[in-house]
């Protein structure tokens, strides 16, 4: 239960109340970003008291935005860039601009080739999300900038996307402050 009269004041318009939420939104035309997604999804609900909720970037809403501790946001490569279904929910984000500040932020994205945009269109999304305020955290080994898989994860990179999803969920519980063992 929430214990200050802040955590109460929070609860009272986000339904997970003080779980850790992860929402994972994307946006997939033939399927690819949404397996990465779900695979994202698996891992953090891995991590205890986290609550992950997955959307599509077109049924995202702006309180889901607002209410989320960790925001990971998914586009197929589009011509080196996000696709205009997921920039369509980060311009409609500019209502509640501000109120992003400080929540954990990731990327991720299904391209067609190896070396063809990929990258570009990871840090076009963190790119919006450093104009937010959030933080983004950036990975030593392997895949530096966030989740790239050619087509849909499978093999090592479904535990690649996995991972990923734990690690943003522990980050942002580390964040709050909060212990969940
Ligand atoms: C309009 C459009 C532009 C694309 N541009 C690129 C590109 O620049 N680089 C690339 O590697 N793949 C590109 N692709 C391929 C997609 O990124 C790839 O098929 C991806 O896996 C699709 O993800 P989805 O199944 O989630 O829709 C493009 C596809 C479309 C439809």
């Amino acid at each position: 239960m929430p214990s200050t009269a802040w955590q109460r004041y929070i609860a009272s318009f986000c339904p997970y109340g003080i779980m850790i939420t992860v929402l994972i939104s994307y946006y997939s035309r033939s399927g690819n970003t949404r397996a990465i997604a779900r695979a994202i999804a698996k891992g953090a609900s891995e991590v205890k008291g986290v609550k992950v909720r997955l959307k599509s970037a077109r049924n995202t809403t702006l309180s889901d935005l607002k209410c989320a501790d960790a925001i990971v946001l998914g586009s197929p490569t589009y011509y080196g860039v996000m696709a205009a279904e997921l920039k369509d929910l980060i311009d409609r984000s500019v209502a509640i601009h501000g109120s992003l500040e400080g929540k954990v932020g990731a990327a991720f994205t299904s391209s067609g080739g190896v070396a063809s945009g990929a990258e570009t269109t990871l840090l076009s999304v963190i790119q919006a999300m450093l104009v937010h305020g959030m933080i983004v955290q950036g990975y030593p080994e392997g895949q530096h900038y966030g989740v790239a898989v050619v087509g849909d994860p499978r093999g090592a990179s479904v535990k690649l996307c996995r991972d990923r999803g734990k690690r943003v969920a522990e980050l942002a519980i580390r964040l709050s402050g909060r212990q969940h063992r």
